[in-house]
């Protein structure tokens, strides 16, 4: 197969959801229907691990089929899918956003019951704003829920968001019968089997042959609904869908596998295909462009507890990734040879020789990479694209021993280059007792046990009391104003680029009074 035939078979996405809405039975599911695995309800001790603090403690915990691990690659239909995940704990964390960056679409899972909730609005807005296409599911239809008309006007209004049925459900909870599609009016009828663990038989068949089935009660409902849609939704389109505009919206049930062979239908024959990127600020790389490029998006330490490993996740983004191939490390122009690639399934992992556009590969790092890196057949290139959030949360180390100082400083640098935490340091300091910053309080709590396990280093955080960072540009003056007054404490990333934290988004606004050219920017400059 060609290069642009194997791009244009990828599919990469990621799920988004509130937790508890069903993230997890529904990957299991598609997993099942794919066929990559044979008997659902293989997740083992999914209710002890969710009191663990991050993905890694929580992979440490489980063993057996893992439904938690980064990646699954899967083939169905003849298009081969690759399903990113994003952290299941309740706290946010960069590494979510991360994950957002490498995927060409999501699906946002939504508990009918509970619409649209705070989790799954803010991992929409960072849909939003890559533009990602986003595809509705709406789960738990085996429950009784909200009124689906009134949901998904929620969904509407609460996310801004153009929203196209493509099937509609006929009752829920107990009278939950089956979902109409809205184009076409078929029928599928719902049949409950063996709690979900296998593949459920379907019955389709014209509405109109549907009457006795549904009853007349719910055969007029459903008319009467579909009437109502006529006139009142946005319609699908390709186009719409594809870029943001329009969710094409699903209904069912992951628990009893009912709408997951149409979502996975869907997914596989229209989601979106591996795109281009933009890199050296201008730059467009087509994934048919013949020399291979992917960046970095995530690092993982200790994925295998028995061997001390750190993996660094790079997704492909052109060309054809060959193992054991030559790249360049855009960040300082080393060579890297990969060697040993690994593809994902489940907590099995296996040796890949290649790898195309939309893929993820796993690379064994030795400590050289960091998330953000470009890597390149083709020389030094960088790819816009993987930015920092600004962190809501801060706190100073107080190290228990003091004669740790150095295990501390490697094990922050090393921690800090895998994206675990952001450190914002005092100009001139040489880098001394740096702020720490997360945008989810989880972030830690991570850092805490690794510096204790990785590098046998115990920490106390004291909380600093800022809320807000952001980096400073535009006019100068900005930035002279600000450091010379107490309200600011402005302080220099990673890469020396000032950044001001405070406490309230007040004094911001009025450093932008008085410097009408000041900009302030809650995404790290590129
Ligand atoms: P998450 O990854 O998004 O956090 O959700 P997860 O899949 O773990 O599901 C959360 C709970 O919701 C689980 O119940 C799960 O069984 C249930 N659930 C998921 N999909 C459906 C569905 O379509 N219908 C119904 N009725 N329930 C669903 P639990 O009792 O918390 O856990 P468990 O005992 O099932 O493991």
């Amino acid at each position: 197969m060609s290069l642009a035939a194997e791009a244009a078979r990828r599919r990469t996405f990621a799920i988004i959801s509130h937790p508890d809405a069903g993230k997890t039975t529904l990957t299991e599911k598609l997993l099942l229907y794919a066929g990559a695995i044979h008997l659902a309800g293989s997740v083992k001790s999914r209710k002890a691990s969710r009191h663990a603090v991050s993905d890694w403690m929580q992979m440490e915990q489980e063993r057996g089929i893992s439904i938690t691990s980064s990646v699954l690659q899967f083939t169905y239909h003849g298009s081969a899918l690759n399903l990113l995940d994003t952290p299941g704990h309740a706290d946010f964390s960069e590494d979510t956003y991360r994950t957002l960056a490498a995927v060409d679409s999501a699906v946002m899972l939504i508990d009918h019951a509970k619409g649209v909730e705070d989790r799954t609005r803010r991992l929409f807005e960072v849909c939003r704003m890559r533009q990602l296409p986003v595809v509705t599911f709406m789960n738990k239809l085996d429950r009784d829920g909200r009124d689906p008309l009134e949901l998904i006007d929620e969904v509407s209004s609460t996310l801004n968001l153009k929203v196209a049925p493509v099937n509609w459900p006929i009752g829920m909870g107990r009278d939950f019968k089956g979902v109409v599609d809205i184009k076409t009016r078929q029928v599928t009828l719902f049949t409950a089997k063996a709690h979900g663990t296998e593949i459920l038989d379907t019955e389709t068949m014209p509405l109109e042959h549907a009457k006795e089935r549904l009853g007349d009660l719910a055969y007029a409902k459903v008319l009467e609904d579909l009437e109502l849609l006529a006139t009142a939704g946005d319609g699908y389109s390709d186009q719409g869908f594809l870029s943001g505009n329009v969710s094409p919206v699903f209904w069912g049930s992951a628990m009893t596998n009912f709408g997951v062979e149409t979502l996975l239908n869907f997914m596989a024959e229209r989601a979106a295909k591996p795109a281009a990127r933009i890199a050296n600020g201008d730059q467009i790389v087509e994934p048919e462009d013949e020399r291979f490029s992917g960046f970095i998006f995530k690092i993982q330490a200790n994925m295998n507890p028995r061997h001390r490993d750190r993996i660094a996740f790079l997704r492909v983004v052109s060309g054809k990734f060959t193992r054991g191939m030559d790249v360049t490390i855009g960040r300082n122009a080393e060579t890297l040879r990969l060697s040993k690639p690994h593809s994902f399934l489940a907590q099995e992992r296996s040796i890949v020789d290649e790898a195309y556009p939309g893929d993820i590969v796993g690379l064994y790092d030795p400590g050289s990479l960091r998330v953000g890196d470009t890597l390149a057949e083709a020389g030094v290139m960088k790819f816009d694209g993987i930015p920092r959030f600004a962190p809501e949360f801060f706190v100073q180390i107080v190290l228990k021993d003091p004669l740790k100082r150095k295990q501390l400083d490697t094990g922050l640098e090393q921690l800090a280059h895998e994206g675990v935490v952001q450190m914002f340091y005092r100009p001139g300091l040489s880098h001394q007792d740096p702020f720490l910053g997360a945008v989810g309080q989880m972030q830690f709590e991570v850092l805490k046990e690794r510096l204790k396990n990785e590098y046998r280093t115990e920490v106390k955080f004291i909380n600093a009391p800022f809320r807000i960072a952001r980096w400073i540009g535009g006019d100068p003056e900005g930035l002279a104003f600000m450091k010379a007054r107490r309200d600011y404490t402005v302080l220099e990333d990673r890469n020396g680029a000032p950044v001001v934290l405070v406490e309230t988004p007040y004094v911001l606004r009025y450093a932008q009074e008085k410097v009408p050219g000041l900009t302030l920017f809650d995404v790290e400059p590129l």
